[in-house]
């Protein structure tokens, strides 16, 4: 049963050359495109539910949905982790539903509160088995459930919002954290850039020397291919000026730097959004939902094994199983 905390693959990421790929589940075929994905590529991987997630899906759907990925595919490692958790009750609630990950985001705090609401999520979860990532600095783009600005207001304000690698720092020790998710550039959504798409890849570099080995996350990272906005475009979309970070820097950040764990949720909205309005522009006959949500998971799986690559984590479900049993196969009270 190789569900897991994010430990044992994070041993290996940090200085391993490869990231692990969090993906964003709302609904069954999100689940089966990216365990099928893994499966293929045999690759560990995260999935993770937002606040939002809960609130569309139920969780209890959604934790039995990947219950049952857990049980298909024994042989991927999967950590089930809770996405910009924002209230130390949240993180409460998802440690108790089974979560093995989570992540308190309280990055809209003043530091100091900051700095409390994680702590008092840390010494939750960490009582219990299971793992906290954490959020220091501010990242643009706005999500339903995610607080964030203007990818404008944001580039022209960039450096006020990067993470402070000093802060960093007393963060991480008073804190107890993880894993840190670093303010470098990245946004949420699909328009992240009006300008360069540029990461701040020397702010990674200061984290890295004051806080060694702490594995760091970044946000904001699918890389919104032009090939599937110019789909979604052609079949009746309108997604002007969608811009996301280039693969070839998610593809560094997660070899060269100690970035464990990438988020990505956007790029298979696209690639699920772009096949369905092919199916209906194409097919204007069709109404039932197999076959155009069908052709849709094809698409996610195939999105998804492009991003294993990218991340270089394909191939890598062995040594994290190996890792896994090395630390005693330890898992969250919930499991025992
Ligand atoms: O970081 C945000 C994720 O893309 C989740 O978005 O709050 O709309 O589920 P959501
Ligand atoms: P994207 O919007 O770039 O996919 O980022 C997702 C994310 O950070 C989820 O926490
Ligand atoms: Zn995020």
């Amino acid at each position: 049963m190789p569900l897991m905390t994010t430990k044992p693959m994070f041993d290996l990421a940090y200085a391993g050359g490869f990231a692990i790929g969090a993906f964003n589940v709302n609904n069954m075929e999100l689940a089966q495109s990216i365990i099928d994905a893994c499966a293929k590529e045999k690759s560990p991987c995260i999935l993770q539910i937002s606040k939002g997630a809960r609130k569309y899906a139920n969780i209890r759907y959604l934790k039995a949905i990947i219950d049952a990925a857990v049980a298909e595919h024994p042989e991927i490692p999967i950590a089930i982790h809770c996405d910009h958790g924002d209230t130390v009750e949240l993180i409460k609630t998802c440690c108790d539903d089974g979560y093995t990950s989570v992540m308190i985001d309280g990055s809209h705090h003043e530091y100091e509160e900051n700095v409390k609401v994680t702590k008092q999520s840390v010494d939750y979860a960490h009582a219990v088995g299971v793992v906290v990532e954490a959020e220091l600095g501010m990242l643009g783009g706005i999500e339903e459930d995610v607080v964030g600005m203007d990818a404008h207001e944001y580039e022209k304000n960039i450096e006020k919002f990067l993470t402070d690698p000093q802060q960093a720092a007393d963060y991480a020790k008073r804190t107890g954290i993880d894993s840190l998710a670093v303010a470098i550039g990245t946004s949420h959504g699909a328009y992240k850039f009006k300008h360069d798409a540029k990461l701040a890849f020397n702010r990674v570099e200061e984290i890295m020397k004051t806080c060694p080995g702490l594995p760091l996350v970044m946000h904001g990272s699918s890389s919104v291919p032009q090939e599937f906005i110019d789909l979604v475009n052609k079949y009746g979309g309108k997604m002007p000026n969608a811009k996301g970070v280039p693969e070839d820097q998610i593809h560094l950040a997660a070899t060269k730097y100690g970035v464990c764990k990438v988020n990505i949720d956007t790029d298979l909205r696209l690639a699920m959004t772009a096949k369905i309005r092919e199916v209906f522009a194409t097919k204007p006959a069709e109404f039932d939902p197999r076959n155009y949500l069908g052709p849709a998971r094809e698409a996610i799986t195939a999105m998804v094994q492009r991003k294993l690559h990218v991340l270089n984590s394909a191939g890598k479900t062995d040594a994290v199983i190996a890792q896994w049993k090395k630390l005693g196969s330890p898992m969250p009270k919930f499991y025992k």
